[in-house]
């Protein structure tokens, strides 16, 4: 069983020419809305890729909440832990440019209601994959984690998006799955040196005991852990889009693990679902499905 311990938004996102300057107002060209949140985008791969999925989180009681928990539902993911609390739905407004670059900002209303006390809600057992990230209130990650370390769960923290006060609770993720901005960030916030990225993951992996993994976009991801280095490329792709290509990855890789497939084996898998994500506008709506990401996995080294 997966069980996601994190954000459930809507995403109201608007495409445009460019992105505007501070001050500047432009044109939109299409505008829609579409489930999303790091949490919630992330059960909904990890369901697309064949696991049995349980998501804790929080909704408002308003009209956003069944709008953005709508693909969730129809993946038959277990919403049994989702509250609802009088704050409003959390909202992203995204705009995404011609070339598929974008920028976001959140208003987590319900998520953060999302507390500590509710991870007993998620009943974890041994062997379950716990799947985190930053858009709750960290204090509720740090409780995920001692209760996922008491029942031995394994637990990946998606340590998206960059918060310096979260560097702490890295060490104790089983795995850490940063993109190349957030890890430099990290690296920063722990003292971690090294020549170049590899050098710093290596020293990461070295100094707890864990695994790192690091998303490159377009270059592929690279994972580190005690024992080996392992490098795996991306898809081949002219990116339409590329909101929810990390939670895309991290839906697929720990999916992968749950399935207890080989680290090379998750990634691989995960690199391609998350290549795959940033063919189609808007975050679930292009999470692919599993038998989507074999055939391009088939393709690449047929
Ligand atoms: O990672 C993409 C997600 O970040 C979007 O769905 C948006 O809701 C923001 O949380
Ligand atoms: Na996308």
């Amino acid at each position: 069983m997966i069980v996601v311990i994190g954000s459930i938004n809507l995403d109201m996102i608007t495409t445009v020419g460019r992105l505007p300057a501070p001050g500047e107002t432009v044109r939109g060209t299409g505008f829609s809305t579409a489930p999303g949140g790091k949490g919630a985008n992330q059960a909904l791969a990890a369901a697309r890729a064949g696991a049995k999925v349980r998501m804790i989180g929080s909704v408002g009681k308003d009209s956003f909440a069944a709008d953005a928990l709508v693909c969730l539902k129809d993946a038959g993911i277990d919403l049994s832990g989702i509250r609802e609390t009088h704050a409003t739905t959390g909202t992203a407004l995204i705009l995404v440019d011609e070339r598929g670059e974008n920028i976001i900002a959140i208003a987590p209303g319900a998520n953060d209601s999302v507390l500590p006390g509710d991870i007993s809600q998620a009943v974890l057992k041994k062997g379950d994959v716990v799947l985190l990230q930053h858009e709750i209130r960290l204090e509720t990650v740090e409780a995920a984690l001692d209760a996922a370390g008491k029942v031995g769960a394994i637990t990946v923290l998606n340590t998206a998006p960059f918060i310096a006060d979260a560097a702490r609770l890295l060490p104790r993720a089983d795995y850490i799955v940063a993109n190349d901005t957030e890890f430099d960030l990290y690296c920063e916030a722990l003292a971690l040196s090294g020549a170049d990225r590899p050098q710093r993951m290596k020293a990461y992996a070295a100094r707890t005991g864990r695994t790192v993994v690091v998303t490159l976009g377009a270059e592929g991801v690279l994972a580190a852990t005690p024992e080996k280095f392992v490098t795996v490329p991306a898809l081949r792709i002219v990116p339409v889009d590329t909101v929810g290509a990390g939670d895309t990855f991290c839906g697929y890789f720990a999916a992968a693990l749950a399935a207890g497939e080989t680290l090379d084996r998750a990634l691989a898998r995960a690199a391609a679902a998350g290549s795959l994500a940033c063919l189609k506008p808007g975050a679930q709506p292009a999470i692919p499905h599993g038998k989507d990401v074999d055939a391009a996995l088939a393709g690449m080294v047929g």
